[in-house]
């Protein structure tokens, strides 16, 4: 299977891969697990405590091109955005961007629950409750 552009784009220069410091508290950490191909995801947000917008976003995936083009992309689209705008990147934009053919449409779905999950860590650190998320298919 062909990979568009710009999946090769981001596998071959992903942009911010790395580490935020999980111990903060302004620090949220989602690692989730893909159960069609085993592949895992870790991507953390920093958001700035006056202003409520996520200044840093780092991820780490263990897997295919288009599981590391989606965090990469999901990286860049999380930097500036409050928590709640970020909680709307839907995978089918990602799908959309990154031109993913129907068998990779999971690894986008990794992606939005990466995010959601670093911002329900997020959101307990900060004594928040926890956002229940739909289940999906
Ligand atoms: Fe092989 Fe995702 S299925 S890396
Ligand atoms: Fe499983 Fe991409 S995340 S094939």
């Amino acid at each position: 299977m062909a990979y568009s552009e710009k999946v090769i784009d981001h596998y071959s220069n992903p942009k911010n891969v790395g580490t935020l410091d999980k111990s903060s508290k302004n620090v949220g950490t989602g690692l989730v697990g893909a159960p069609e191909c085993g592949d895992v995801m870790r991507l953390q947000i920093e958001v700035d405590e006056t202003s409520g917008i996520i200044k840093d976003a780092k991820f780490k995936t263990f897997g295919c091109g288009s599981a590391i083009a989606s965090s990469s992309l999901a990286t860049e689209w999380l930097k500036g955005k409050s928590v709640d705008e970020a909680l709307k990147i839907d995978n089918m934009e990602i799908v959309e961007e990154l031109n993913l053919p129907p068998v990779k449409i999971h690894c986008s779905v990794l992606a939005e629950d990466a995010i959601k999950a670093a911002i329900n860590d997020y959101r307990k650190k900060q004594g928040l409750e926890e956002l229940v998320f739909e289940e999906r298919i």
